[in-house]
């Protein structure tokens, strides 16, 4: 994997498809023990948004790997009394060896990739979340013994994770079926992006806004919340405008048979997704969330090295 040392991840297209599917290779190999790789280096989290799984797995990822975690707290960083991000950006380059970076703005992360010379991770922007994704990549492969071929289904926002899954499915050389509202619908740059990938590898990037069109031979139904984090306000507004959209039993029915059924969490049940279908013996999600760990520590090993 030293082909990917000192290098940044902030997008999805940042990784090839041969790497991606060698972090995948690594993450897998983690996971059943095959390799235990130690680095004894820092990494930095700098949050300004609520994190179970991403704060707590890179948290872990880096613990048993040998290495030290510094979570700076970012209310009592001088950013918040106006010291500027690529000034704090190249400070924090003196101390640490890898950045992973929660916020909102996409502009901030490319911020601190331009300053810092260490790797920064995008542990979350509301433009994409690429750590997620790998996570999920490596269970359907977990599942299907396979990627390319096979058909996602994302209902809901046209939001971060449309974003990454969209990259990310047409890297690996999956079919992507994006079924959302007419005025929720995913970043047109990124949809053209996802298109140009997707055209090498001859898969499809569809945005549709009928949920049972995108559902239709789908082997994974994935889902997130309709109102991502910034966006709490129109939480009520949002509800009726996207329920067409929840992922449920009568949905399931137009899927592939076998289709597993995926969600970042943290999940609404009732909204996006119902408390049967997320309990449900199709649902993946635990398995979802476990494999953050692996993939983050393939990722850390990754960009750092293992020396
Ligand atoms: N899926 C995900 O990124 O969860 P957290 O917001 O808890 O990190
Ligand atoms: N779209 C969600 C993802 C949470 C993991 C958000 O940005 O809040």
């Amino acid at each position: 994997m030293s082909g990917l040392k000192g290098r940044d991840l902030l997008s999805m297209t940042d990784l090839s498809a041969d790497e991606t599917l060698a972090l995948l290779q690594l993450a897998a190999d983690l996971k059943q023990g095959k390799v235990n790789p130690i680095c004894r280096k820092s990494l930095g989290l700098l949050f300004y948004k609520s994190s179970t799984r991403t704060r707590v797995s890179f948290f872990a990822a880096m613990s048993q790997l040998g290495g030290q975690v510094i979570d700076l707290n970012i209310g009592s960083m001088q950013i918040g009394r106006g010291e500027p991000l690529a000034d704090t950006a190249r400070v924090l380059d003196r101390y640490l060896d890898v950045l992973a970076i929660r916020t909102f703005a996409h502009a901030d992360v490319e911020t601190f990739a331009k300053y810092a010379q260490m790797p920064i991770i995008n542990a979350l922007t509301d433009l994409e979340h690429p750590c997620q994704v790998f996570a999920d990549l490596q269970t359907i492969q977990e599942c299907f013994g396979q990627l390319a071929g096979l058909k996602l289904a994302y209902f809901g926002d046209g939001n971060n994770m449309a974003h990454s899954l969209m990259l990310g499915c047409a890297t690996v050389g999956m079919d992507i079926a994006i079924a959302c509202p007419a005025n929720f619908t995913p970043d047109p740059a990124i949809v053209d992006r996802a298109r140009s990938i997707a055209a090498i590898r001859g898969t499809e990037v569809v945005i549709t806004q009928s949920p049972q069109a995108a559902a239709s031979q789908a082997h994974v139904v994935y889902t997130d919340v309709w109102a991502s984090m910034g966006q709490e306000a129109e939480s009520d507004t949002r509800i009726p405008v996207f329920q067409p959209y929840q992922v449920n039993r009568e949905l399931l029915t137009i899927a592939d048979p076998e289709a597993i059924v995926l969600h970042c969490l943290p999940a609404h049940r009732g909204e996006e997704i119902t408390e049967d279908v997320l309990e449900g013996t199709r649902s993946r999600v635990w398995d979802q969330a476990e494999n953050r760990l692996h993939a983050q520590k393939a990722l850390l090993v990754s960009v750092l090295g293992d020396d």
